[in-house]
C-alpha cells in the first residue's frame, strides 16, 4: 500500500493511520500541509461489487486511506455494509427468498421490495452479492461492519455512514447506539483509541450526528452530508455555523462546489473540513478525465479529501505545470 494520506483537518482528526509511523510529523502538521484523504466509495466500486470484501480489499491495494461502509441493520440487529434499504439491486435475494418481499405502491404501481431489515444475518449471508456486477464475483457476500473493521484494521481507516437512521428508529432499532457499541467492541470508539485505524462517521442526518456526539459522547470526526433542496442554505455562514455545533466537516455533492466554490473557504473558516462526493471515471462531469476533475477539487478548490469509486486514479500531487 502507498503512504496512507492522513490529516489533522483543523485538529478534528487527532488520529493518523500512517503519518506518525512514517514521518513522525503528526504533531507538527498544519491543515494546509496535510495530505488530502482518499476515501474509497463503497470500496473500489468501479472495479468490484460495491460493499463486498472484494471491493474493499481492492481499495486497500489501490492505496485508499479510508474505506466507506454504508450501514443497514439486519432483523437480528447486526450492522451490515449495504447502500440500499433493500437487497434487490445488489444481491440475488429474489431467487433465494422469492416470497419474502413487501408489496408497495409507488406512483400507482405495485412494487415488490426485499428489505434487508426483514432478513436475519444468517439469511443475508446466503445471498450472492457479486454476480449482479460481474459473473466472476459470484459468491461475494454482504459483510458485517465488524468484518469491514477487521479487514481495514492497521491498513486504512473506516468512514461508516448511518443510512436512514430514522427508518430504523421507526422499526425499533437505534443505529447510532449500535454503531458506537460496535466501534467500542473493536476499541475504535474514541479518536485516541487506535492510532493505526482511523474512524470518521458521516450522515445525511444532522440529528444522527448530534446523537453520536452529544448523547453518546463520541469525539470521533463527524461529517454532515449535504445534497438536495436544502443544500444552499447549509452552505452559508449561518448554516455552516449550525453544522459546526455538531460536526467537524461537511460532505457536499461535487456539483454544489462547482456552483459555489466559495463554500470551501466558508466551511474552512467555520472550522469544518470539506469532503465532496462522488468521483467516477465514467462520469467526470465537465472535465476531460476524473483525474483532472479530482485534481481541480483537491488543488484548486482546496477540499480536504474526496470519495471516489476509482481509488487508483486519485492524484496525490498537483499536475505538473503545462501538462
Ligand atoms: O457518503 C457519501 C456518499 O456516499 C453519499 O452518497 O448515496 O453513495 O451513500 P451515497
Ligand atoms: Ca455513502
Amino acid at each position: 500500500m502507498t503512504r496512507l494520506g492522513c490529516t489533522i483537518f483543523h485538529a478534528a482528526l487527532a488520529f493518523c493511520a500512517g503519518c506518525s509511523q512514517e514521518s513522525g510529523e503528526l504533531a507538527d502538521m498544519s491543515a494546509e500541509s496535510a495530505p488530502s484523504v482518499l476515501i474509497a466509495h463503497r470500496g473500489a466500486s468501479a472495479y468490484a461489487p460495491e460493499h463486498t470484501r472484494e471491493a474493499y480489499e481492492l481499495a486497500l491495494e489501490q492505496g485508499a486511506d479510508f474505506i466507506e461502509p454504508d450501514l443497514q441493520i439486519t432483523q437480528d440487529g447486526v450492522l451490515i455494509a449495504l447502500h440500499d434499504l433493500t437487497l434487490g439491486r445488489t444481491t440475488n435475494v429474489r431467487e433465494v427468498f422469492p416470497d419474502r418481499f413487501r408489496e408497495e405502491l409507488v406512483r400507482g404501481e405495485s412494487v415488490r421490495r426485499w428489505y434487508a431489515n426483514d432478513f436475519t444475518l444468517e439469511e443475508i449471508r446466503e445471498l450472492d452479492a457479486g454476480s449482479w456486477f460481474d459473473p466472476r464475483f459470484e459468491g461475494a457476500r454482504v459483510p458485517t461492519l465488524s468484518e469491514v473493521i477487521e479487514l481495514a484494521r492497521g491498513q486504512a481507516g473506516i468512514f461508516p455512514e448511518t443510512k436512514a437512521p430514522e427508518v430504523y428508529g421507526d422499526r425499533g432499532y437505534d443505529m447510532e447506539r449500535l454503531l458506537v457499541a460496535e466501534l467500542e467492541r473493536h476499541g475504535l470508539h474514541q479518536t485516541s483509541a487506535n492510532p493505526d485505524t482511523g474512524v470518521m462517521i458521516q450522515s445525511f442526518s444532522l440529528e444522527s450526528l448530534r446523537i453520536i456526539r452529544h448523547d453518546l459522547g463520541s469525539d470521533l470526526p463527524l461529517t454532515f452530508l449535504i445534497s438536495g433542496p436544502d443544500a444552499d442554505a447549509w452552505l452559508t455562514p449561518e448554516g455552516l455555523a449550525e453544522v459546526s455545533e455538531v460536526a467537524t466537516g461537511i460532505g457536499p455533492t461535487k456539483s454544489l462546489l462547482l456552483q459555489n466554490p466559495d463554500a470551501v473557504d466558508l466551511a474552512h473558516e467555520a472550522g469544518l473540513t470539506v469532503i465532496p462526493w462522488t468521483f467516477r471515471a465514467r462520469d467526470a462531469s465537465e472535465f476531460a478525465t476524473v483525474v483532472e476533475e479530482m485534481a481541480h477539487f483537491l488543488f484548486e478548490l482546496g477540499v480536504d479529501g474526496l470519495f471516489t469509486n476509482n481509488p487508483d486514479l486519485f492524484p496525490r500531487t498537483p499536475p505538473e505545470e503545462g501538462s
